[in-house]
């Protein structure tokens, strides 16, 4: 399903003295398939800007479609259920929302809201705690013995038990352990090759954006400045250097690279791969 803003405005606690504008007239569209990466400053409207897709925030002007769903300030509660389910966010910190006394109610909890099938429920889950190392007495056991890197994959499992057609994960990966973060990094990325999902990641992550993603949207001041591919975003020096942006680590090599070498490769690479064969392709051109 597509997801369209047309001119999207919201403004926190409107008409008070604490008014704030966070999102001005976005204009965006996110397809069916695709992995998008939302990035930008603290407080420029990253997540105020994703709250919307599921509709836990209406738009204070302006309108979006969710697949054949208009959601406008308008728009009734009881019409964005069916979005609700389809739509998954995993928050900042989801692990401080887990609240059940074992796995299994923890990741039924939502399903069952839904009135969904509890035996594909139960399979679907068991596959993902599985594929993230889990072993199979993991649904009796209670959520808060775990380590923090645990309790994210079990969070994060939960919202994936309903099989959302987007996935929305607002910096996944923040805090934990270099070996819980690929994983969880990887297992993302196999729903959008495998399933088709629609992935949208908020993140500081370059090296992230560079490895995993099709599309990046730069939100800065609650606006849309720009939305391209990671190769077009790396591929500018001085625009990345403007928008204090990290630099992922594969494009520092190549700088490196290129700076010993006083060469130029035609393009930036995303990939340790790409970059190892572009590097052959220029020794044998150079003989
Ligand atoms: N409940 C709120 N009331 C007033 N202002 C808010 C509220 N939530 C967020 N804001 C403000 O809206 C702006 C965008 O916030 P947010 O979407 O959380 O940014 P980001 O996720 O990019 O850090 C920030 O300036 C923030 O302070
Ligand atoms: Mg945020």
């Amino acid at each position: 399903m597509t997801v369209k803003f047309n001119q999207v405005t919201y403004v926190y606690q409107k008409g008070t003295p604490y008014e704030h504008l966070a999102l001005a007239d976005i204009v965006t569209t996110f397809e069916q398939g695709k992995y998008y990466a939302v990035i930008g400053q603290t407080g420029s409207g990253k997540s105020t800007l994703i709250q919307h897709i599921n509709g836990l925030l209406k738009p204070s002007d302006g309108a979006l479609e969710v697949d054949d769903i208009t959601i406008t300030h308008k728009t009734k509660d009881k019409f964005l259920k069916q979005i609700r389910k389809r739509v998954g966010v995993v928050f900042q910190f989801p692990e401080s929302q887990l609240f059940e006394d074992s796995v299994e109610r923890e990741i039924l909890f939502g399903p069952k809201n839904f009135n969904m099938n509890m035996d594909e429920v139960k399979v679907r889950a068991f596959q993902l705690l599985l594929e993230f190392g889990f072993n199979r007495d993991i649904l009796e056991q209670s959520p808060f013995q775990m380590s923090g890197g645990q309790m994210r994959k079990i969070a994060i499992t939960s919202i994936l038990a309903m099989d959302p057609d987007i996935v929305i994960l607002d910096e996944p990966t923040a805090g934990l352990d270099p070996k819980s973060r690929t994983q969880i990094m990887e297992m993302i990325k196999q729903l959008q090759t495998e399933q088709n999902k629609t992935i949208i990641l908020v993140t500081h992550e370059m090296n992230d954006v560079a490895k995993y993603v099709d599309e990046v949207k730069i939100i800065k001041h609650g606006k849309l400045i720009e939305s391209c591919s990671p190769r077009k975003l790396f591929s500018a020096d001085e625009y990345v250097n403007e928008m204090h942006l990290d630099v992922p680590d594969i494009v520092k090599l190549q700088r490196d690279v290129e700076a010993k070498y006083q060469f130029e490769f035609g393009h930036v690479a995303l990939t340790e791969s790409e970059f190892t064969d572009m590097y052959k392709e220029w020794q044998a051109d150079e003989g």
